[in-house]
C-alpha cells in the first residue's frame, strides 16, 4: 500500500524558494543589505514557515556584512482572516499539535541559516516590548493583517526603529486587505507603497 502524500507544508526544504508561503519581494531584502552599515539589526514579525525569513538570511550572508536577524511569530497562525476568511496556517499549526515552530525551525536548519538567525515564539507587541526604542534598523510586518492588529504593530514597533531606519509591512493592497491600508494610512500618513504590495515608513533622521 502507498503511504499518503505529505502535507505540502511539510515537505523537505533544501532552499528558502521551496518553503512555503507568499514571499517575493527579495529585492527589499536587498536593498536593506545594501543600504544599512555593518552591525544593524533586521527583525521580521510574522516568519510563517520560514520562507521570508531563510531568504533573508541568504540575502545576508551573500552581502558578506554582518547584520543581526530576529523572527517573531506565535507558531500559531493568525487564524481566519481575509476576505475569504481563510485560515491559511491552520493545517501546519494543527499538523504539530498547536503549534508549527518545529517546521520552522527545521526548515532554518535545512536552509543552513539556524546559526545566523534568532527565533522568537512571541507575540508581536511583546516582542517589540523587549527592544530598547531606537534600537532596530528595519523592521518588516507580516502577521495579522486586519485593521486593529496592524495598528498594534505599527503602535509596538515604530518606536523601535532608529532614526533613518525602515518599518514596512506585506500586502498593502486596499482590494484583498483593506485593513493594512487602514492602518498604514491612520497611523504612517508619510508611508508609501513599496515593491510589489508592501509599505514602507522612512522615520526621519
Ligand atoms: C502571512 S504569515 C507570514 C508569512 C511569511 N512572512 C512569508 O512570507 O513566508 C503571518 C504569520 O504571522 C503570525 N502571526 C499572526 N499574528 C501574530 C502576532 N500577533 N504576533 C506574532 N506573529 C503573529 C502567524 O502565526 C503567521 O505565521
Amino acid at each position: 500500500m502507498n503511504s499518503p502524500a505529505p502535507h505540502k507544508f511539510a515537505a523537505d526544504v533544501d532552499h528558502w524558494s521551496d518553503i512555503p508561503g507568499w514571499f517575493q519581494w527579495r529585492e527589499g531584502q536587498e536593498d536593506a543589505a545594501a543600504t544599512f552599515p555593518e552591525g544593524s539589526t533586521f527583525v521580521e514579525v510574522g516568519c510563517y514557515l520560514g520562507r521570508s525569513l531563510c531568504s533573508l538570511a541568504e540575502v545576508v550572508r551573500d552581502s558578506g556584512r554582518d547584520f543581526t536577524v530576529i523572527g517573531i511569530d506565535t507558531c500559531r497562525g493568525s487564524g481566519a482572516e481575509g476576505q475569504s476568511n481563510t485560515d491559511a496556517h491552520g493545517a501546519a499549526v494543527e499538523y504539530g499539535g498547536g503549534t508549527f515552530a518545529g517546521l520552522l525551525h527545521r526548515n532554518l536548519i535545512a536552509c543552513g541559516a539556524a546559526d545566523d538567525v534568532h527565533l522568537l515564539v512571541s507575540t508581536s507587541p511583546a516582542a517589540a516590548n523587549l527592544f530598547a526604542d531606537g534600537s532596530l534598523t528595519w523592521v518588516h510586518l507580516d502577521a495579522r493583517h486586519d485593521y486593529d492588529s496592524v495598528v498594534a504593530d505599527i503602535d509596538a514597533w515604530a518606536p523601535k526603529v532608529a532614526p533613518g531606519g525602515w518599518l514596512s509591512g506585506d500586502d498593502y493592497d486596499s482590494l484583498w486587505w483593506p485593513g493594512v491600508v487602514a492602518a498604514v494610512g491612520d497611523r504612517l500618513p508619510d508611508a508609501h507603497g513599496w515593491l510589489t504590495a508592501q509599505w514602507r515608513w522612512c522615520k526621519p533622521s
